[in-house]
């Protein structure tokens, strides 16, 4: 299950509905640069890094080897969950995870201070400088926290390059290997009842028959490789690295569900076509509540966008689409869906193969009839007004994908199945 957008596009909904049925949900990318807002005991819990299978007690709830994990958010999210009565025994962490270290941090906000206005706009958590220290066999994982004499070793090799950068670059203070040996190494001791091999845990649950969800986070067009680079995350959302992260193989998949929002957002820069910065962009912002979890940014909005939606179903293989957030789009006259692009006196159908063609791209919409009524009180897709029930099968013909569930609000019952 994964996002067909620039993320946030209610994935933690989807999870809630499929739950009951799963026996493992997995994260398979990322880290604390996610986040979803989940209901507990009455209580708004932000959860960023620990998958929110951990609410229910049926589901093993699995960070797999693709993430980097900031081991102190890890503890905090944990101490919160215990808090509120929710058992968190059943998380287990890949020691094949790597570490957001401090230095991380501390150089993400240098390095974002010195692209100046060609910064990306991150989240600041230190994703981007722990997965290129993964890249540059340099990063320290999970299971280096079980091996002090080993921790303290390869820490001491890359801090000397890392404190250098901090003192001579970027005229800041150099960190003190002591103190983050003792910080890392008392995370240790209370991290270690989770971490296990998790490919191993999840291939003994599949050959028993069990049910696994594994879970992307951000989106499609904020991957690394398939998203709007340089204007991406650091990890791979799409669907193919799922397997790879958590250690399964193609033949186990039954279902790829894409998320979509019944119209776009964006947090942070970079292109985005289909943007409205007039009153129709403050109207679906507002209705929509669109402000990041983790940061508190309000998102960019604009119209749906049928492009990025054939080429999210193409590159990850949606068999099904799980749209969100239907009721946000209420009480417009009409309603426009994006069918293609125009740029440099070109059409594009498909989403365009460079860059500064997609910059360049304008919006060519499809104008549909909108609807007045609110839809939070539908329970059941017929339920709809006609115009809405038309603007979803609108959607599934240009992807080319059937729609199998629309959502109309937070609560369980407003996700409708599509009949
Ligand atoms: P990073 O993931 O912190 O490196 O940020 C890179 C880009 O991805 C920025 O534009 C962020 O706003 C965006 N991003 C990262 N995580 C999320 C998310 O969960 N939702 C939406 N955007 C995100």
């Amino acid at each position: 299950m994964l996002g067909t957008q620039w993320g946030d596009e209610g994935k933690g909904k989807a999870v809630d509905y499929l739950a009951d049925r799963m026996d493992f949900v997995v994260r398979y990318q990322g880290g604390n640069n996610a986040g979803h807002t989940v209901v507990a005991q009455g209580r708004v819990l932000k959860l960023h890094l620990i998958p929110s299978g951990i609410l229910y007690p049926h589901i093993t709830s699995v960070i797999a080897d693709g993430l980097v994990v900031d081991p102190r958010v890890l503890l905090e999210e944990m101490d919160t969950l215990t808090e509120l009565g929710i058992d968190v025994s059943r998380l287990a962490v890949s020691g094949n995870a790597h570490l957001i270290m401090p230095y991380h941090l501390e150089l993400e906000k240098v390095t974002e201070r010195f692209l100046g206005k060609n910064a990306l706009g991150t989240t600041k958590r230190g994703i981007g400088p722990a997965y290129a220290d993964k890249a540059a066999r340099i990063g320290l994982r999970v299971q280096d926290l079980f091996d002090p004499g080993i921790f303290r070793e390869k820490l001491d090799v890359v801090l000397k390059e890392k404190n250098l950068v901090l003192t001579k670059v970027y005229n800041r203070l150099p960190l003190a290997p002591e103190r983050i040996v003792e910080d890392y190494l008392g995370y240790a001791e209370r991290l270690r009842p989770h971490v296990a091999d998790t490919s191993k845990l999840l291939d003994d649950g599949l050959r028993a028959g069990k049910n696994v969800l594994l879970e992307g986070a951000q989106g499609t067009l904020l991957d690394l490789d398939k998203g709007t680079y340089p204007f991406v995350t650091s990890s791979n959302p799409v669907a193919g690295y799922a397997l790879a992260s958590a250690g399964v193989g193609p033949k186990e998949v039954d279902r790829v569900i894409g998320i979509a929002k019944a119209y776009v957002t964006r947090v942070g820069a970079g292109p985005f076509p289909t943007e409205e910065h007039g009153p129709d962009g403050d109207r679906l912002a507002e209705r929509g509540q669109e402000f990041g979890t983790t940061t508190g940014r309000k998102r960019r909005c604009g119209w749906f966008d049928a492009v990025i939606l054939r080429y999210a179903a193409r590159v990850n293989g949606l068999t099904e689409l799980f749209l969100t957030k239907l009721d946000v789009l209420s009480g417009s006259e009409t309603v426009k869906v994006c069918t293609a692009y125009r740029a440099e006196g070109e059409t594009f159908e498909d989403f365009p193969p460079h860059q500064s063609l997609f910059h360049r791209a304008e919006p060519f919409y499809e104008e549909l009839e909108g609807w007045r009524d609110e839809l939070d009180g539908a329970r059941s897709f017929d339920d709809l007004p006609a115009a809405a029930r038309a603007y979803v099968r609108r959607l599934g013909e240009l992807a080319d994908v059937p729609i199998s569930v629309v959502s109309v609000g937070p609560a369980r019952e407003q996700s409708l199945p599509v009949p």
